[in-house]
Formats: structure tokens, sequence, C-alpha cells
């Protein structure tokens, strides 16, 4: 049994524990998941690495690429919560009321990566523009008409509802470095992929002639 450590919410400075290694790790692991795939991502789009790789076959580069992406976000998510563990628990955030928002947040945010994956399909989903795979047209339903970044937004929403759930400020401060990643990682990926797709429009029109 581990005995959590439960503060009062007098000392701000109490709430988080930052000598431990495991927060750090955690960190790094969520810094290093975006800044990893958009570099996988750009090399693909030029140099076509995973699809030799593959024999030439750009479909299973990028499955490849997802198992991997899909696998490292369960390492994160099990360092995420392991270093939690090592974290001290605010007695304002043990309340009932705090239990079933982070409940209602987890169940949102979860909501949102599965139908805007189910939305986007595999190749959608992780990176396929890359690869040269493009959607037919741009997905405009269930989740992408509540957020423009379904899978960004569900993501930092899980997040939140993990830290609330077990009452850990230093969760809500891993949450908020979550998002800070991930509006960084689309400052990179969204004019990338937009011009991936307006570069494809303009070779349609130059063949209408
Ligand atoms: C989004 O789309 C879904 C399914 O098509 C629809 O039920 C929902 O009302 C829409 N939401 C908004 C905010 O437009």
């Amino acid at each position: 049994m581990t005995v959590t450590k439960v503060y009062g919410s007098s000392d701000p400075m109490e709430w988080v524990d930052f000598s431990k290694d495991s927060l750090k790790i955690a960190a790094a692991s969520i810094a290093f998941n975006p800044i990893f795939w958009n570099a996988i991502a750009r090399q693909e789009y030029h140099n076509k690495i995973l699809t030799k790789l593959f024999c030439g076959n750009a479909r299973y580069g990028c499955y490849f690429l997802a198992v991997v992406i899909f696998s490292l976000g369960i390492v994160r998510d099990y360092i995420y919560e392991g270093a939690l563990r090592e974290q001290p628990v605010l007695d304002v955030l043990t309340t009932p009321v705090v239990k079933n928002v982070a409940a209602a947040l987890f169940i949102t945010g979860n909501i949102l990566v599965v139908t805007s994956m189910w939305a986007l399909g595999v190749t959608g989903t992780y990176l396929g523009d890359y690869f040269g795979i493009l959607m037919d047209a741009r997905v405009t339903g269930f989740p992408f008409n509540v957020t423009d970044a379904p899978m960004y937004h569900g993501s930092s929403l899980s997040f939140l509802g993990t830290a609330l759930w077990f009452g850990k400020p230093a969760g809500i401060l891993l949450t908020a470095w979550v998002w800070l990643m991930y509006q960084i990682a689309r400052q990179f990926e969204d004019p990338f992929t937009s011009e991936i797709y307006a570069k494809r429009e303009r070779e349609r029109e130059k063949k209408r002639g």
C-alpha cells in the first residue's frame, strides 16, 4: 500500500512534488510523442523512408506508423498514471462533485478521440496525408462539427479527467503541458497538411486545363 499525502489548500507550493523523477519523465514523454510523429511524418513526405521499407506500399508504411504512435500513446498514459501515483492529493479535489466532473471529462474526451478516429479511418488519423494517402474530402461531420481538433482536445480532456479523478494538482499541471504541446504541434501540422491538399487542388485544376 502506498500512503498518499493529502494536503490542505493553504500552500500551493506543496501541491506538486517537483522532486519526483517520474514527473519529469512524464513531461518528457508527453513532449516526445508529437515531436516524434511530426519528425517521422515530415521525413516521410520528403524521403518516403517508411514507404520504401514496405516495398513501396505507402498504406503498410502508414499502418506501421499508426501502430508505433498508438503504442507510444499507451506507454505515455502508463507513465502519466505512474507519475500521478507519486504525487500529493489535494483535499478540495476529493469531493464527489469533482469525481463526477472527472468521469464526465474522461468520457467526453474518449468519445471525441474514438469518434474522430472512426470518422477519419486509420490513414486519416495517423498522418496518411504525409504518405500521399489523401482523404477524398474534408470530414465535417461529428465530432469535427463541434471542435476543430477533436483528437487533441479529446486527449487533453482525458488527461484532465484522470488528474481530477485522482485529485492530483500535478495531473492538472501535466494536462496544461499536454495542451501546450498539442498547440505547438498544430502550428506545424495544420499549415503543412493544408498545403498538401492545396497542392492536390492545384494539380486537379491543371488537369482540367
Ligand atoms: C454535429 O453532427 C451530428 C451528426 O451529424 C449532429 O447530430 C449534431 O447535431 C451536430 N452538432 C452541431 C453542433 O452542429
